[in-house]
């Protein structure tokens, strides 16, 4: 009985450890000469609160003009990050919207399908959709490619995308370089090497990958808003038990006791 019940709390405090558990590991060298973009991982924390406030600011700043959280609504993006009303609705929501709304870029769907050739996607759901590591590589993974008249760049995570690099000013413009390799039935297929520097942007290398980590960490928090207070949650949970443990532990000495 007694040991059955020791399993128990064994059991519930590994569960505790793991809903406490980080969201990720740090990545590797993600500089702007690395060749394995692909293995970039985000390595973000959505129990990281100021984080999640630059990830905001950043996205309000840079994103919103073209993309939506439709199931965001602010109200809850404040309480969720610690966000008083007034400053919510002085350096976040745009004039005139209530703080019940949900975050809707004001870009109508007409203009944007003229000026991109497709809607920009909401991003809400972005992260649970392709995966953050997969939105924080596509926004590392742009190049100075003239071939496409319309924006000027390509991109290594999605190939031919109509996203403009919005963020130029801050990474600096990087060129990619391919090499020809065999691939299947002889046809030459382009293979990536390397990205190359071609004009600096206002941040450095690691600057813009905090900048980065901040923004897709955020995109994390809203694609499933409650798992910034379920993890936090986790630790509480955690130190419950393990306090429960102590005084069970000690409850059973002081009981028998006497008996030996
Ligand atoms: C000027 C308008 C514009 C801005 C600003 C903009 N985007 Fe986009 N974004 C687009 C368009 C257009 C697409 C659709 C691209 C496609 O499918 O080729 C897109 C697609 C995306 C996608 C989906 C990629 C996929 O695999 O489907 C992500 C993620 C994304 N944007 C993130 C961001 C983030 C983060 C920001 C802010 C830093 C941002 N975007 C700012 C226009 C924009």
């Amino acid at each position: 009985m007694r040991t059955d019940l020791m399993h128990g709390l064994k059991a519930l405090l590994i569960l505790g450890a793991l809903l406490a558990a980080p969201g990720g590991f740090a990545a590797g060298a993600a500089g702007p000469g690395a060749t394995d973009w692909q293995k970039w991982t985000a390595g973000n924390k959505v129990t990281d609160i100021p984080s999640l406030q630059r990830g905001a600011a950043h996205f309000v700043n840079y994103c919103s003009g073209c993309h939506s959280l439709k199931y965001v609504r602010w109200s809850r993006l404040g309480e969720d990050l610690r966000i008083p009303e007034g400053e919510l609705r002085k350096s976040l929501m745009p004039a005139g919207t209530k703080p019940a709304s949900y975050v809707i870029s004001s870009m109508p769907r007409a203009d944007a399908e003229g000026w991109f050739g497709i809607v920009p996607p909401d991003l809400s759901l972005i992260v649970r959709a392709r995966s953050v590591d997969y939105v924080y590589r596509f926004l590392k993974t742009f190049y100075v490619d003239p071939a496409k008249p319309l924006t000027g760049v390509d991109n290594l995570t999605l190939p031919g995308t109509a996203m403009p690099h919005v963020l130029s000013d801050l990474e600096g413009l990087k060129l990619a370089a391919f090499r020809s390799v065999g691939g299947e039935g002889g046809a030459p297929v382009k293979q990536f090497v390397k990205f190359e520097t071609i004009a600096p942007g206002r941040l450095n290398a690691e600057q813009y990958d905090a900048f980065v980590r901040d923004l897709v960490n955020f995109l994390d928090y809203a694609s499933e808003p409650a798992q910034a207070a379920r993890r936090s949650l986790g630790i509480w949970v955690v130190l419950f038990l393990l306090v429960f443990t102590g005084i069970s532990w000690f409850l059973y000495k002081e009981y028998w006791k006497d008996v030996h």
